[in-house]
């Protein structure tokens, strides 16, 4: 599908502004820059003893699909899966989630301060024995090691999707499962956002900017996998940002925004205008359906 015009042009008009981000992906995969970029954000976490895990370490409003990986993770529990990957693990909100099962997992993130705050995270939440976290590149820290279960949270655009796929092929166990929610890369208005943000803002690296996955990369996941399921998510949610914060409508958007996400992204294929996605790769068990 095409994007419209003004939004093509409204893009290409923020980009001109300056230059917040390299356009090449091949250059802007600098691991030192990645690696600062969120040894401060993982500071924060470090900090913050109320830390979260699984769908609540998300603000409600954008919780949808990260519930959706929550039930996977736990039906996969349910059916004796019991080895767990959770690659680029940032503050280990999805490790420690695995982990509160029952799951043995492996935290892999390039940011040393973010996986002092997942080991901190490990700590107060009492999961630590089977919990280790390991400081390093996600694709070349591991050795023979396989698993039931590989996750990746937000972080698939700082991979090269072919030596990342290869990875996920080599380290999953034969009936393993894949799940990653990204950031879908193809809504003109969200790209238009997102520049604008980080031109403002200052809090966007290039990466967020140039690399996120789109049509063709999704299609690149579904060829991987002989059985996927992709769910998409976020029709509303540049309107949620203003919405939310009001006293009524702010407790109905939520149901509002799965309904119209349920029936305009997934059923009648407007995903082009997504927030995120969730895909979900050679399942050992049926995708549960938390909007039937
Ligand atoms: C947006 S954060 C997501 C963190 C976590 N998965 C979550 O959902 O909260 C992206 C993470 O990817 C990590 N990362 C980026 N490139 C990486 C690489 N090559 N190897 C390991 N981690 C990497 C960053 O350090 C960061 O913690």
């Amino acid at each position: 599908m095409r994007s419209c015009w003004w939004a093509e042009r409204a893009n290409s008009a923020v980009k001109s502004l300056g230059d917040v981000a390299a356009d090449n992906p091949s250059t802007s995969l600098n691991h030192d820059e990645i690696s600062r970029f969120y040894d401060r954000i993982g500071s924060k976490t470090l900090l913050d003893d109320t830390a979260r895990y699984g769908c609540e370490s998300v603000p409600p409003f954008l919780a949808a699909p990260y519930r959706q990986i929550d039930a996977i993770i736990q039906q996969l529990r349910r059916v004796g899966k019991s080895s767990f990957l959770d690659l680029c693990c940032g503050p280990g909100a999805y490790s420690v989630y695995a982990a509160k099962l029952g799951f043995d997992v492996v935290g892999i993130d390039i940011s040393a301060v973010s996986i002092a705050a997942a080991t901190h995270l490990a700590e107060v939440q009492q999961v630590s024995d089977r919990c280790r976290f390991v400081v390093g590149d996600a694709l070349t820290s591991l050795n023979q090691e396989t698993f039931d279960v590989i996750f990746i949270g937000s972080a698939l655009y700082y991979l090269d999707l072919h030596a990342a796929l290869d990875f996920v092929r080599a380290h999953l166990k034969a009936d393993g499962e894949f799940i990653c929610i990204e950031t879908y890369g193809d809504n003109p208005i969200m790209s238009v956002y997102r520049r604008l943000r980080a031109r403002v803002r200052g809090d966007r690296d290039a990466p967020t900017l140039t690399r996120l996955l789109g049509e063709r990369q999704i299609a690149q996941l579904r060829r991987a996998f002989p059985t996927s399921h992709v769910r998409y998510y976020g029709f509303l949610t540049l309107v949620g940002l203003v919405l939310v914060p009001l006293p009524i409508v702010g407790q109905r958007y939520e149901a509002i925004a799965r309904k119209i996400d349920r029936l305009l992204l997934n059923r009648f294929g407007f995903h082009r205008w997504s927030f995120n996605f969730v895909f979900h790769g050679n399942r050992a068990v049926d995708e549960p359906d938390l909007d039937p």
